[in-house]
């Protein structure tokens, strides 16, 4: 029966969508009336089953049976600053059965080190000071209430932080709490006042969705691992770029100054080992629920890959998001800014470093990047002449599943 249900939702929603054009081609208002009857009475199906799901949720097997069938899931799209994780984001983030959240370590990361203290809706404040334990478990803490849709739990930082724009399920939200102007320190306070009253936009988009993405570059596999470990409904989706092409953008955003290149790579590329290890050492544990990804084959095959991202997480997609990643990627839009997800030409947007960079600079990130190179299947340039010569690709091989076995015998 539930199946069904389920099977009927979907075609209720494929409808949804379709509804405008079937208008425009002249369908009868009857028809309308009966789609909205059927809206209405699997709306009501849906209502019973979420609270029937509420009331066995700590039923072991009973429980297993549900998700699946309900397909929920907590996607961690795991990545480093600078991979393309904002057009990854967004990619997924555009379907209407997920919500999608931008960053929302961002505020806590910057409370460490203790300048700001992290304040709470209930008065409360943390200071994080240097301490990296309480960072970390913070940081799990933040996820799980996003994924639970506690967002009365999480700072007020991240609760007015301009990111709610930056997603399509947090920028009612946004709006409501008129957030673009948090930056003027008079408003503040009267912005912060007014959570309250805007937070249930925020939880019913969450209670609505069939997948809770959230997009983090602060944290690391251990976190993700915990969350696994704590929460079946957990996947991980780990973006990984070539480190050379993460690193000179980031000098070019000013992440770090010209003569930090050796210590930003060194940092970088040990810490994207460690992540693949950690999940290579449990990968038994996580069968099918960890995917590595590079960003390069993303955007070499957008259409493919994107209907892989949909499908790891259960989602149906229609020939509009075909048509919405091409968009994004290859149909000539301007590339929006910097962080934005649509690329005029993601090829040409993705490989501009190589003509960028000088070869000293890109000679000392191999330096000390040559193993995730040589692991994640990245060419290693030899001479300025390779460098630039854009029909040398940088990808040079499929990563093979086996790279796992590489790391664990190191
Ligand atoms: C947080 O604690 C540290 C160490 O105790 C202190 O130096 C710092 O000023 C505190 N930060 C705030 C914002 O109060
Ligand atoms: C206030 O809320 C925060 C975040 O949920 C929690 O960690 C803290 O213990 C709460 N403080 C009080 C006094 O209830
Ligand atoms: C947002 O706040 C600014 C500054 O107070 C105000 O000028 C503007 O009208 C507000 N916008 C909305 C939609 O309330
Ligand atoms: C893609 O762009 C075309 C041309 O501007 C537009 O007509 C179409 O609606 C867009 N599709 C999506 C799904 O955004
Ligand atoms: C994107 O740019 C690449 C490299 O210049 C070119 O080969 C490809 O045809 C372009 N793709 C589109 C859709 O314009």
């Amino acid at each position: 029966m539930a199946t069904g249900t389920i099977e009927s939702l979907r075609q209720c929603f494929y409808l949804k969508r379709y509804s405008r054009k079937m208008r425009r081609w002249g369908f009868s208002i009857t028809v309308l009336l009966l789609l909205l009857l059927l809206v209405a009475v699997s709306a009501i199906v849906l209502y019973y089953f979420s609270l029937h799901l509420k009331t066995t949720i700590n039923i072991e097997g009973q429980v297993n049976q549900f998700k699946s069938s309900l397909s929920n899931h907590h996607l961690i799209l795991l990545t480093y600053m600078r991979s393309g994780s904002s057009f990854v984001g967004a990619m997924i983030g555009a379907h209407p059965d997920v919500f999608y959240m931008y960053e929302p370590l961002w505020t806590p990361r910057r409370a460490l080190g203790g300048l700001t203290k992290l304040r709470y809706l209930n008065g409360s404040e943390l200071n994080l000071s240097e301490d990296q334990t309480t960072f970390w478990f913070t940081s799990v803490q933040v996820l799980n209430d996003i994924f639970q849709c506690r967002f009365h739990l999480l700072d007020v930082g991240t609760l007015t932080h301009t990111h709610m724009y930056r997603s399509p399920s947090t920028e009612d939200y946004a709006i409501c709490l008129n957030i673009s102007h948090v930056q003027d320190l008079t408003l503040k306070e009267e912005i912060i006042s007014k959570i309250p009253s805007c937070l249930p936009l925020l939880t019913s988009a969450c209670h609505q969705a069939k997948v809770k993405l959230v997009k983090v570059i602060e944290a690391f596999m251990d976190q993700a691992i915990n969350l696994m470990l704590s929460d079946p409904l957990v996947k991980v989706l780990h973006l990984i770029r070539d480190p050379r092409a993460v690193l000179i953008s980031r000098k070019e955003f000013g992440f770090y100054p010209e003569d930090g290149v050796g210590q930003n790579s060194w940092e970088l590329c040990v810490q994207i080992l460690r992540d693949l290890e950690l999940y290579v050492h449990k990968r038994k544990q996580f069968v099918g629920r960890v995917l590595t990804l590079r960003y390069e084959d993303i955007v070499r095959e957008p259409l493919d890959l994107g209907r892989q991202l949909y499908q790891f997480v259960d989602l149906d997609i229609g020939p509009e998001f075909m048509d919405m990643i091409w968009n994004m990627t290859y149909a000539g839009f301007p590339d929006g800014c910097n962080v934005c997800p649509v690329r005029s030409n993601a090829t040409v947007t993705a490989y501009k470093w190589r003509k960028r960079a000088s070869f000293k600079t890109v000679a000392r990130i191999q330096n000390n990047c040559l193993d995730l190179i040589n692991l994640m299947g990245y060419r290693s340039f030899t001479s300025e002449r390779e460098l630039s010569s854009l029909h040398l690709p940088a990808v040079h091989r499929n990563y093979d599943p086996r790279f796992l076995q590489v790391l664990i015998r190191k």
